[in-house]
């Protein structure tokens, strides 16, 4: 493989992660319950009935990480915060070791020369509010918003960079109408609203992030988009394709950078999606910094029959990863430069980009995953590329920076740059992982 790749000055090289993919220490220090606690303890959910009561136990090894961190020589770090470690209830009393768990992490990163990246929800809302039900309760928009303010009060000084939401889309309807997160339901009006309180949250959040975090911060949401492309030059495929974007990509990008919803998309959901109130489009199209953007494979659609959006999506032959997701480098590209050019965020960040194979420790000790290297090539070109498009990207977090509780696929899919043994929770750097480390250190490949 030819190895030359440059990117732009001060450009951010960074791995990612999510509290409840990590941490573990599910009650430790005065933490309350989450949606993803309750979902992983009922049995059926999990493959192999793996929870993350545990998972890489990064709550109590969090120093031994910040370390390999260095090693990989990342410039930053996206993490995200449990929200039920803060408010055990969601809302009401703080939980003063859950902040003080997160400060102590802010600081060991800061004193590694690491930038913290804080995601505020990353899927673990508190089961108290999903009692109350959940997003689809308009009052959760003002508890985000109160649960923001309460955490950058304590970090605002020291992070620098914060984004609301971690794929809204995923959220809402893969946990309230696909029902394979949590918390599991299937119902399209409920995921609906979800998404509209998602967004609303997103808005009210901001202000106290602004106001705590200071002028300089940088405020952005990270949302799940898909490149997308019809199966054939058919109108009905093209019209399946188009369907597929409104779905995924602009029902959220429209909100937030043009103030309203596509109308496609409102003419498919009628009738299942309450009218927003007055200002909510004014609230969720407030000016933010930067667009999160996670990209993973494409979607080529045809029209299908069946389903509400009558669409199949088509398996394409070539290179897949242990998700089943098709290898598909040029999608970033394409998806950067349409973003850019029907939206124009003033700065993007790939916020996550990465791929699951079945990794091993060979008898040297080493984890020789050159299908993950090679991936990560592949796209770190398209990205540059995008730059010299035009395209304002300015940093990318590799996911995963440890291998981790993959959702409903428990710990069966290994994303990471080091590989985790959980008998042992010993950590291997992986041989991607000291490629990345290059990357890191010449902002490139020289
Ligand atoms: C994304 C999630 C992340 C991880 C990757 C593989 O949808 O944000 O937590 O599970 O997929």
């Amino acid at each position: 493989m030819t190895q030359h790749l440059t990117f732009p000055p001060g450009f951010v090289w960074g791995a990612a992660t999510a509290s409840y993919q990590i941490e573990g220490a599910w009650q430790a220090g005065g933490k309350g319950e989450s949606i993803w606690d309750r979902f992983s303890h009922t049995h059926g959910k999990i493959e192999d009935g793996h929870t993350g009561d545990v998972a890489c136990d990064h709550y109590h090894l969090w120093p031994r990480d910040v370390a390999l961190m260095q090693d990989l020589g990342l410039h930053a770090y996206r993490f995200s915060i449990a929200w039920p470690r803060i408010l055990p209830t969601g809302r009401g009393a703080v939980n003063a070791a859950g902040l003080d768990f997160y400060d102590q992490l802010v600081d060991g990163l800061l004193a590694a020369g690491i930038q913290p990246y804080a995601t505020l929800y990353h899927w673990d809302l508190p089961q108290a509010l999903q009692d109350l039900g959940g997003w689809t309760n308009r009052d959760v928009a003002h508890w985000f918003a109160d649960y923001a303010d309460i955490v950058s009060r304590r970090l605002g000084d020291r992070i620098q960079h914060w984004i609301t939401h971690n794929e809204p889309w995923v959220v809402a309807f893969m946990g309230e109408w696909l029902g394979v997160h949590a918390p599991g339901n299937r119902d399209l009006r409920r995921a609906l609203a979800a998404s509209h309180h998602l967004l609303v949250s997103h808005g009210l959040a901001l202000e106290p992030l602004r106001a705590n975090a200071g002028p300089a911060a940088r405020l952005g949401i990270t949302l799940n988009l898909t490149a997308v492309y019809p199966a054939s030059d058919r109108s009905g495929d093209e019209a399946a394709a188009q369907r597929q974007d409104g779905f995924i990509n602009r029902w959220f990008l429209d909100p937030l950078y043009r103030g309203r919803y596509p109308d496609d998309m409102l003419a498919l959901f009628e009738g299942q999606m309450a009218e927003p109130q007055a200002n909510d489009m004014a609230l969720i199209s407030r000016p933010f910094d930067f667009l999160g953007a996670n990209y993973y494979t494409r979607s080529v659609c045809k029209a299908a029959r069946n389903g509400l959006l009558q669409i199949d999506t088509v398996q394409q032959p070539g290179e897949h990863t242990e998700m089943g997701w098709e290898v598909y480098p040029e999608g970033l590209y394409d998806l950067l430069t349409r973003v850019q050019r029907d939206y124009a965020p003033a700065s993007i960040y790939i916020t996550e980009n990465g791929a699951a194979y079945a990794d091993t420790v060979n008898g040297e000790g080493q984890v020789r995953d050159t299908r993950r290297e090679v991936y990560l090539y592949e796209h770190f070109i398209q990205a540059q590329r995008a730059i010299a498009a035009g395209v304002p990207l300015h940093g990318y977090f590799v996911w995963s920076l440890m291998d981790n509780f993959e959702w409903s696929f428990g710990y069966n899919k290994r994303f990471g740059l080091i590989y985790i043994d959980y008998a042992t929770q010993a950590r291997t750097i992986k041989q991607s992982g000291l490629w990345y480390s290059q990357v890191t250190r010449q902002n490139g490949l020289a």
